[in-house]
């Protein structure tokens, strides 16, 4: 959460740090500030909201600038508002910062420097960083920064100002991303490599415990140390078009219509014969007892949906939130791996769940779309998704390229431990016809359901087996973004007390794909209808029945990737309701993309 910026060299600071800071906007948007040097001084500017409330505060001011910080923030500590909002600057406006994480002494801290007089300005962990700086007693800036691995504890990219070093940054890193950025025109700091895009040939990823220090010359890195490094730079293979908007209102609208593309090169990607395959332990898969899947939000949405896929191919699956795992009692099994999923590869909850599973000693699988992310440097092996850089908060084509990529894998554990050839190359085929079937797709009655769903209080998304994890993805999809109070359910729960909520002004999805639950559930279907809800039901089989308001018809494929299929007419469902709604899809209230704090 919260994207940091930061630029020095021939360009305009305020110009690149602003550009910088929109494409960061979708890590958080409580507020955004930007602190660069002007004649000797470090100039602030900072304003709750997005940042084009910024850009119109920050008007002609800044003009001549060539160093600065930029920040967006995702509040953790101190509502949203301006006092709040970064860069901080301490209490003789010496040092500049700002900051990503949580520091998690920072109490204490603050306590100390409040006995030595400091004043604070805000409510924030944050800003306890510029007033230890201001205080430190180290000789040089360089060491100034370094104490303060040892003074902070909790998780933390920063980048640093100091008057009177006019043209230069620091910047330190500790669980929190933070990348250096190269180009003819100077120097990036910036927690995602989105917004270096266009910017810079080539990038660098901060490794943990490291300390840069920028100028308009040349970058240099050490360690917690304070020995140098030796800096090998990645080029940059993104285009402006991987991360532009392109004709559509929002990221969200073209994030959904190129869901049939992030199953397509994902399957390309997940062949046996390539790469991540050919890495995996083939001896520990082949004996493999139990595998335990770990994600958050959507991520685990993915789990569930393949969890049932597994159960098909005799495979026993748990899957488990990331911020339960890390804390639940360990329980070893025998021949057991984790498999992690994460978008980002940069969520904390599922990277210290991660760092649990490997310090067991369990084989880690990450499941990741973002090539350069911490968690891929932290796994055992690697399989990649395809889905292309994801900027709406709400995750859509992303969980379509997931679960691709498991049905891959278990394919292919299934093939091992049987001893069969792997039949990946059928997914493949059926997956390609899933792939034109959705492409052909036409979102039928989504419209008018969006105008039913923008005026109810309350949405039931009900399933059995894998269409209740459909139900829980196509629920968090629609509670994410149009704030409307939905819940999913197993359909067969609904009688066990949730019933009680039914009446005229709900509406229940119901999503049925599996032939064999056909029958229950439409039982089902009548309880609720005797209830006074309005029933929708979401399948490819041919229905008529008095008890069903309206059908979501999708197109049919093989019964067992029937997932890839029914979430897509629900995550058009969810954005479209949310514009009508008159909300923004991209910017959710409260959440940011990728969450880099617990
Ligand atoms: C999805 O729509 C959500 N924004 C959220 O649940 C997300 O899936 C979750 O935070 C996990 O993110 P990750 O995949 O980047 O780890
Ligand atoms: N803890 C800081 C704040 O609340 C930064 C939050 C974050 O990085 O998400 O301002």
């Amino acid at each position: 959460m919260c994207g940091i910026i930061g630029y020095v060299g021939n360009r305009s600071a305020k110009l690149e740090i602003l550009e910088g800071l929109k494409m960061l906007e979708y890590r958080g948007y409580d507020s955004a500030g930007i602190c660069c040097f002007e004649k000797g001084e470090l100039k602030l500017i900072k304003k709750k909201g997005k940042v084009d409330a910024l850009k119109y505060a920050c008007n002609e001011q800044l003009k001549d600038a060539h160093c600065g910080i930029g920040h967006t923030r995702w509040a953790t500590h101190g509502n949203p508002s301006d006092k709040n909002a970064h860069p901080f600057l301490s209490e003789n406006n010496s040092v500049a910062i700002v900051h990503n994480g949580i520091i998690e002494n920072f109490e204490m801290l603050k306590g100390n420097l409040q006995k030595q007089g400091v004043r604070f300005r805000s409510e924030t962990d944050s800003e306890v960083i510029a007033q230890l700086l201001q205080k430190s007693k180290c000789e040089s800036e360089l060491k100034k920064v370094q104490e303060l691995f040892s003074k902070l504890s909790g998780s933390f990219a920063i980048a640093i100002l100091f008057k009177g070093l006019e043209n230069q940054i620091f910047a330190i890193k500790k669980n929190s991303p933070l990348i250096v950025g190269k180009s003819k025109d100077g120097f990036y700091l910036s927690s995602d490599v989105n917004a270096l895009v266009d910017k810079t040939t080539e990038y660098r990823i901060m490794e943990e415990n490291e300390i840069v220090w920028i100028d308009n010359q040349d970058c240099y890195v050490f360690d917690a140390n304070l020995q140098a490094k030796e800096i090998t730079y990645t080029p940059m293979n993104l285009t402006k078009e991987d991360i532009s908007i392109g004709a559509f209102e929002h990221y969200m609208h073209k994030e959904i219509m190129q869901v049939p593309t992030a199953i397509k090169l994902t399957i390309n990607e997940c062949e046996p014969m390539v790469n991540p395959y050919t890495k995996l332990p083939k001896e520990i898969l082949k004996d493999l007892k139990h595998i335990t899947i770990i994600g958050c939000g959507t991520a685990f949405n993915a789990g569930m949906t393949a969890q049932h896929y597994a159960r098909e191919r005799d495979l026993i699956v748990d899957c488990v939130y990331a911020s339960e795992y890390r804390y639940r009692k360990f329980l070893s099994q025998d021949n057991e791996i984790c498999v992690f999923i994460s978008q980002s590869g940069e969520t904390a909850d599922t990277i210290e769940a991660l760092k649990i599973a490997k310090s067991h000693n369990i084989p880690c699988i990450v499941i990741t779309n973002v090539a350069t992310s911490t968690i891929n440097k932290l796994a055992d092996y690697v399989i990649p998704t395809k889905a292309g850089p994801e900027i709406a908060v709400a995750s859509t084509k992303a969980y379509n390229a997931q679960i691709t990529a498991l049905f891959a894998l278990i394919d292919y554990i299934y093939c091992l431990k049987n001893k069969i050839n792997c039949r990946t190359c059928i997914l493949k085929d059926k997956l390609y016809d899933v792939v034109k079937k959705l492409e052909n797709y036409s979102f039928n009655n989504i419209d008018e359901l969006a105008e039913i769903l923008k005026d109810t209080e309350r949405v039931f998304f009900i399933g059995r087996g894998v269409d209740y994890a459909t139900s829980q993805e196509a629920s968090l999809k629609l509670k994410e973004i149009s704030n409307i109070h939905s819940e999913s359910l197993y359909t067969g729960e609904l009688k066990h007390g949730t019933l009680a909520l039914i009446d005229h002004s709900t509406v229940v999805i119901v999503i049925s794909t599996q032939k064999n639950l056909f029958d229950k559930t439409m039982n089902s279907i009548y309880e609720i209808k005797a209830r006074g809800a309005k029933v929708v039901l979401v399948t490819q089989f041919e229905v008529e029945s008095d008890a069903i308001d309206m059908i979501i018809k999708i197109p049919c494929t093989d019964q067992m990737l029937m997932a890839e299929i029914s979430i897509y007419p629900l995550q058009m469902l969810a954005y479209k309701t949310a514009v009508l709604k008159g909300l923004d899809p991209d910017k959710p209230r409260n959440l940011a993309k990728s969450v880099t704090v617990e």
